[in-house]
């Protein structure tokens, strides 16, 4: 079956069964393989991305309920440049292994449109779902907190 999905802006037709879950079009069907499978039963928060601004996983998603505007890694920053979120990654040093990374930034994302300037403990509950076999749960905040900074400075 032929579905048409709204991502990063772009209109893009996948041709999979309705219930493949979001995660697997993504990557199989339009090789975007930014966002990654952890778990694929929602406790890992691996393959988190936005759909209307608001993070879900991807894994529990089937294609045939994907409407709406879907933003993957891939489309968070502009062409050739990095959002200020990616950039605080950068400065942070946050990713150690990676694999978790792009699903953290995604919920990082949507934290920052909900809660421009999240305390300690607006991350942490935002976040717990998150997780990170590498341990980098300091470096996130720190991360969180700069890129806030910097998206308040404009
Ligand atoms: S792969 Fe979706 S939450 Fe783990
Ligand atoms: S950086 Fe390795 S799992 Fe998070």
């Amino acid at each position: 079956m032929s579905f048409t999905l709204s991502v990063n802006g772009a209109r893009r037709q996948v041709d999979l069964p309705g219930d493949v879950p979001l995660l697997w079009a993504l990557r199989d069907g339009l090789a975007m393989t930014g966002t990654k499978f952890g778990c694929g039963v929602a406790a890992c928060g691996a393959c988190t991305v936005l759909i209307d601004g608001e993070a879900v996983r991807s894994c529990q998603v089937p294609l045939a309920d994907a409407g709406g505007e879907i933003t993957t890694i891939e489309g968070l920053g502009q062409p050739g440049a990095l959002a200020p979120l990616q950039e605080a990654w950068v400065k942070h040093q946050v990713a150690q292994c990676g694999y978790c990374q792009s699903g953290q930034i995604m919920q990082a994302a949507s934290l920052l449109a909900q809660i421009p300037d999240p305390t300690d403990q607006d991350i942490d509950d935002a976040m717990q779902g998150n997780l990170c076999r590498c341990g980098t749960y300091p470096r996130i905040r720190a991360a969180i907190h700069e890129a806030a900074t910097m998206m308040k400075a404009g």
